[in-house]
């Protein structure tokens, strides 16, 4: 009896899994937080100022485009729109993700990219500026309007950090 409960649940949990892998296109794996930013990235973060910056959005946005620089193109595996075109690639849409990430996080993927993923470092290409830009550009598909909070240890509402 025990056993056949035991199948029953494994049986279900495999299903559920299965089902929720195939909802949306979702190719992600589950949301699990990020790991934290080695020592030499906790301590950077967003200038300020740049938060409501409309000038370094825009600079983001021609970054990521690749309009700035053909060989920095970030929607050719992210997605024009932050939907990935590329299987795997992380898709900046989905805030309950995408709020995990603080902005030392992003800005240490962006720099140094994730081992074993076809997401490579950045750093070589990009000025620690134009890395900023495009965590403000990319934030902006899942979490719009929210801003990192360091005292917090989470995005907030602009205004409210
Ligand atoms: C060749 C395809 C490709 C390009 C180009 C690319 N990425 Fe990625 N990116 C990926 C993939 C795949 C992942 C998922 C890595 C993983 O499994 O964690 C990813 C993940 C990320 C993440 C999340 C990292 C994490 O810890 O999950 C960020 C942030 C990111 N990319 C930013 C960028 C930016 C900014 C650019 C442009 C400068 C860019 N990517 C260009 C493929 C790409």
């Amino acid at each position: 009896m025990v056993k056949g409960m035991e199948f029953v649940r494994v049986a279900l949990a495999v299903s559920i899994g299965w089902l929720a892998g195939c909802t949306g296109g979702e190719e992600e794996g589950p949301i699990v937080p990020p790991p934290p930013p080695p020592a030499e990235y906790a301590d950077k973060h967003m200038p300020s100022e740049w938060w409501d910056d409309a000038q370094k959005l825009e600079e983001g946005r021609r970054l990521y485009l690749g309009e700035a620089n053909p060989d920095v193109k970030c929607s050719s595996c992210h997605g024009n729109d932050g939907r990935p075109v590329k299987a795997g690639a992380t898709d900046f849409r989905n805030p309950e993700r995408m709020k995990l990430y603080s902005d030392s996080v992003w800005f240490w993927r962006i720099s140094e990219g994730v081992p074993n993923t076809k997401m490579k470092g950045w750093k070589s290409k990009l000025s620690e500026d134009d890395r900023w830009k495009l965590v403000l550009y990319e934030r902006n598909f899942g979490l719009p309007g929210k801003v990192w909070s360091e005292e917090q240890k989470q995005w907030v509402d602009k205004g409210a950090q």
